[in-house]
């Protein structure tokens, strides 16, 4: 017979089934309190802002890093990525199953960096469905780490450990109140995920209806229900009414209403709190803290490791890391960006296949069959550094390094001379010295110069933009940088011309 857990699921969440149970070797002392709520941990601050200067994991010491540390966690996915082949992203499967990978909407098949987490919900749930309590928990974190995600699995984890243990299943809804068009609106939802044929109009009916349900000779039977409210934050009136009421079912006379309630903002718990306190029904309180930069970079080689080849550059991996945990921590915005580096890396291709498809028409062989095929480097193959700070780029995009990228090629290369100068010790130079370091990196990169004057005039126009500090004084004109470098090298990263030079 299907539970109200399999309506609920597909008809409310559309959350693909879990692959994997967790598992359950958990203690008593693990166990959340029944009564006096609990916060277990501080919630980590979110910061929206974009993630400024960052050391970036451009530099060698990142591969250094990954390949000495032998305390890092992270050491085994690492090596299992060296060790695969590389993919070949001109095959649509492959590019597809590796994208697939890393969308927020494939269900990971385990769950890493949040086992304590998933372990106390579990507990939490197992608990109260043994006992036959009714107990509430709040669930509350910054976006993207990893709630709604973790309440699926344990849900699942829950109905699997009821049947090993022949418990009575739980009756189970999952809901999301985005969809709601006025926050009163939940209760008629819960009434027709509980029971669809019911007609009922009004909602102080419909929550009268479900208060009925799940008390002693209530209508259900004898089951317990679990209610998962997810997105609480789109219930907050004024009065705050409706949570109110929704935290009370736990407090009615022989409930049988376990309440999660899933919010992302992190201060709502002190703001209805109180509140809840003196109606007796204040829910424990688990703080998902955003996430680190170690642990986005596990999750995702955890989410890659599973493919039969390697996808990735690790150092590309550990800079989307690195700046999505310096900015918020939210695993959501690292699977985007990594789906982004694909489709720079894919565009890349495509703008070399077009390239080398003009060549070989220039050269007048217009005979596709006889053209051998464009030589392509395997470096070429996976995702690298400079896709990724493409990326993250788009993604985290700051006045100062949008202004870079739309400068002029020789003001560019001013700067990226200004930084490898810089980058052996000093702090300011003269004109000349900056001219002979844009000297060579323009004979390297087999382009023209500009003579010392314009490129003086230049600088003049880079310090009226803020990016470059010109003081006159006795013994002549100083330069020095006026923004980070490491703004510079990211932001002239995805700019093949400055790929040697910034590195
Ligand atoms: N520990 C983790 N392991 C694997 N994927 C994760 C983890 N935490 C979050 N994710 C992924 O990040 C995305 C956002 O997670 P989600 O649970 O929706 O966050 P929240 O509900 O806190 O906003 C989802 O695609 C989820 O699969
Ligand atoms: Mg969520």
């Amino acid at each position: 017979m299907p539970t109200i857990a399999d309506r609920s699921t597909s008809a409310f969440t559309g959350v693909t089934p879990t692959k994997r149970r967790l598992r359950s070797n958990s203690t008593a002392e693990d166990e959340i309190p029944a009564t006096p709520p609990a916060k277990w941990k501080s919630p980590r601050r979110c910061i929206n802002s974009s993630p400024k200067s960052p050391s970036n994991g451009i530099e060698k010491e990142f591969s250094d890093k990954l390949a000495t540390t032998s305390r890092s966690p992270l050491k085994k996915s690492s090596n299992n990525l060296f060790a695969k082949p590389k993919w070949n992203p001109r095959d649509a499967e492959q590019l597809r199953v590796v994208k697939e990978a890393l969308h927020v909407s494939t269900m990971p098949s385990s769950v890493v960096c949040r086992e304590d987490e998933s372990k106390k919900v579990l507990e939490f749930c197992k608990t109260s469905v043994e006992r036959r309590k009714p107990g509430s928990l709040y669930l509350c974190g910054c976006p993207g780490t990893g709630k709604t995600m973790i309440m699926e699995k344990v849900k699942q984890s829950l109905l699997n450990w009821s049947n090993e243990v022949e418990i009575e299943q739980p009756d189970v809804l999952f809901m999301n109140c985005t969809s709601l068009s006025k926050s009163s609106e939940i209760f008629t939802k819960i009434l027709q995920n509980i029971q669809p044929k019911k007609k009922i109009s009004g909602s102080t009916t419909a929550l009268k209806h479900i208060q009925n349900l799940y008390v002693q000779d209530g209508e259900s039977g004898n089951r317990m229900m679990l209610l998962i409210i997810d997105e609480l934050d789109y219930l907050i009136t004024k009065d705050r009414e409706v949570l109110h009421e929704l935290f009370m079912l736990t407090t009615l006379p022989f409930s049988r209403f376990i309440l999660i309630g899933i919010a992302n903002a992190i201060d709502l718990a002190d703001r209805f709190l109180p509140r809840l306190q003196s109606l007796n029904c204040k829910p424990s309180v688990l703080t998902f803290r955003a996430y680190s930069k170690d642990q986005i970079q596990k999750i995702l080689q955890e989410r890659l490791v599973g493919l039969p080849y390697k996808a990735f550059q690790p150092q590309a991996l550990e800079l989307c890391a690195r700046k999505v945990a310096a900015a918020s921590g939210d695993m959501r915005k690292a699977l985007s960006v990594c789906r982004s580096a694909i489709e720079t890396l894919e565009s890349e291709m495509k703008e070399i296949a077009s390239n080398s498809e003009k060549l070989s028409i220039e050269n007048g062989s217009s005979d596709q069959e006889n053209v051998p095929a464009a030589p392509v480097s395997r470096e070429m193959d996976i995702v690298q550094i400079h896709h990724m700070a493409v990326a993250l780029s788009k993604t985290y995009r700051s006045p100062v390094v949008e202004t870079i990228q739309s400068l002029p090629q020789h003001q560019q290369i001013i700067l990226c001379s200004a930084v490898k100068l810089f980058r052996e010790g000093k702090k300011e130079c003269n004109v000349g010295e900056l001219n002979k370091s844009y000297n060579s990196v323009c004979k390297s990169a087999k382009l023209p110069s500009v003579g010392i004057l314009e490129l003086s005039s230049m600088c003049k126009a880079l310090n009226d933009q803020g990016l470059l500090k010109l003081v006159r004084s006795q013994k002549g004109e100083k330069l020095s940088l006026k923004v980070d470098a490491s703004d510079i090298t990211f932001a002239l990263q995805g700019v093949r011309l400055f790929r040697n030079f910034l590195q």
